[in-house]
């Protein structure tokens, strides 16, 4: 069989990265990846399970595999949280995948594909401990560097089906999290991502290791011009760690702090560890600290039991919190998770109906925050180009800035805000000081 290998990549920033470390340690075996299906020899599903609407979806990417499988010969590999929580009953149930994998041990992949090839039976590989090998990562962009500091989640969110598919957190040596920073730099990356379920929780596992503050605090050491980091949780975002963001250079004045509900019933059902007073307080010092942070969030709307006045306390929140980014999702009950155990009892059109008008407001505030740029200089940090040859790049409190003038990737521009929408601001790129253009 050829060694063209496809991987379609679905959920979060940690599936992406994943991603990226199962195309380095198959390019580094020989194999070469390809942009679509149809040219692959091996296809490998890297799958999640956050939400029904996901899952099913990607259940329909796995037919068209299938359709594709019926006309030639390849094989298919379905791993990530989707492999992970499906494990055997993914192969009883769905023929055409030839193994299933998870999110562990994805160094091993390319005996698991030889495998497959040689025909030895369908199988399932999930290991329940993780090497720390080196992951060869074939980075999708040399401007953002993503980082994993930890791997898991201890928490137990009722709603949350991560801690089930990912295990407890484990913290990753400081010493292994640094290498892979410096060597991401010499590779003439700017920002650093550092990735984690819950990032302030780093060290909690093995405090001999520090803390996230002290984390950031040695990860900034390191010289990166941008460090970003997600997700936070509410309740782990403490002084010492809001005293490092605000303190430390290189650290991007964005939060992204997952608030789910502004009903303190909702948020004590979903065992959140803390209240909409307290999730106030940590922005309230958060921007006391850093003028112009931007807050971004995570927001469930339709959790069991949620009446009209509990998403009326969720509205109140985005009206007073003024959020960047609200990223909405409707409540779908996860397999094995505490709330799946109780009736989802809000009827889909008021979840919709909800969603719909949280989202509205998000974007009303959106819009109005962004005007507020215009006119004014934002460092933009390119990344690539948007459409009509324009530059796209983000600012250091995470807007996306799109601007016409001379730039190249990886270059920290100076941008003259002229227009602003929900989502993105748009401008002129400054001639740098002094240059001759
Ligand atoms: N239903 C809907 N949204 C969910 N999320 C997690 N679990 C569920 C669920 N069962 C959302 C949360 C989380 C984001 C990654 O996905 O808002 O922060
Ligand atoms: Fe999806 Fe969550 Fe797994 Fe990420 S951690 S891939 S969002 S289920």
């Amino acid at each position: 069989m050829g060694n063209r290998v496809y991987i379609e990549t679905w959920g979060c920033q940690m599936n992406l990265h994943q991603s990226e470390g199962i195309g380095g340690v198959l390019e580094q075996a020989g194999y070469r990846m390809v942009p679509t299906l149809v040219e692959a020899d091996v296809v490998l599903f890297n799958g999640c399970m956050v939400r029904e609407k996901a899952e099913e979806k990607l259940l329909g990417r796995l037919g068209a595999v299938a359709e594709e499988k019926r006309r030639r010969p390849l094989v298919l590999g379905v791993g990530g949280c989707f492999g992970q929580i499906h494990g055997r009953e993914l192969l009883a149930r769905s023929p055409w995948v030839d193994f299933v994998f998870g999110v562990r041990g994805h160094s091993e992949l390319p005996q698991l594909i030889a495998r497959a090839e040689r025909n030895g039976g369908r199988f399932c590989d999930l290991p329940a401990v993780e090497r720390e090998d080196e992951i060869p990562f074939r980075r999708a962009t040399h401007v953002q560097a993503m980082v994993t500091i930890a791997e898991g989640c201890s928490n137990a969110c009722s709603y949350c089906i991560v801690p089930l598919a990912r295990g407890p957190m484990r913290s990753r040596v400081p010493a292994r999290i640094l290498a892979e920073i410096e060597e991401a730099l010499r590779g003439g990356a700017r920002e650093i991502l550092l990735l984690g379920q819950n990032v302030n929780a780093y060290g909690v596992d093995r405090p001999e290791w520090g803390t996230f503050a002290g984390l950031l605090r040695r990860v900034a050491a390191c010289g990166p011009e941008r460090i970003r980091f997600t997700s936070s949780h509410p309740r782990d975002m403490d002084a010492d760690a809001l005293a490092a963001m605000a303190n430390t250079r290189g650290i991007c004045r964005h939060l992204h702090l997952p608030l789910q509900s502004g009903s303190d019933r909702i948020l004590r059902a979903m065992r959140r560890g803390y209240g909409r007073r307290e999730y106030e307080n940590v922005l309230r010092v958060a921007r006391d600290a850093m003028p112009g942070l931007n807050v971004t969030t995570d927001i469930i709307v339709g959790y069991p039991g949620e009446s009209e006045a509990d998403f009326a306390a969720t509205l109140e929140v985005v009206e007073t919190v003024r959020f960047g980014t609200v990223y909405a999702a409707k409540y779908s009950p996860r397999p094995g998770t505490a709330a799946a155990r109780q009736v989802d009892d809000v009827p889909r059109e008021v979840k919709e109906e909800r969603l719909a008008r949280v989202l509205a407001r998000e974007r009303a505030i959106a819009a109005e925050e962004n005007a507020r740029w215009v006119g004014k200089d934002v460092d933009v940090l390119i990344e690539g180009r948007a459409r009509d040859g324009a530059w796209m790049g983000r600012a250091d409190d995470h807007r996306t800035v799109v601007a016409l003038g001379e730039a190249a990737v990886g270059e920290v521009a100076t941008v003259r805000i002229e227009k602003s929408s929900a989502s993105t601001l748009e401008g002129t790129i400054s001639p740098a000081e002094g240059a001759v253009r």
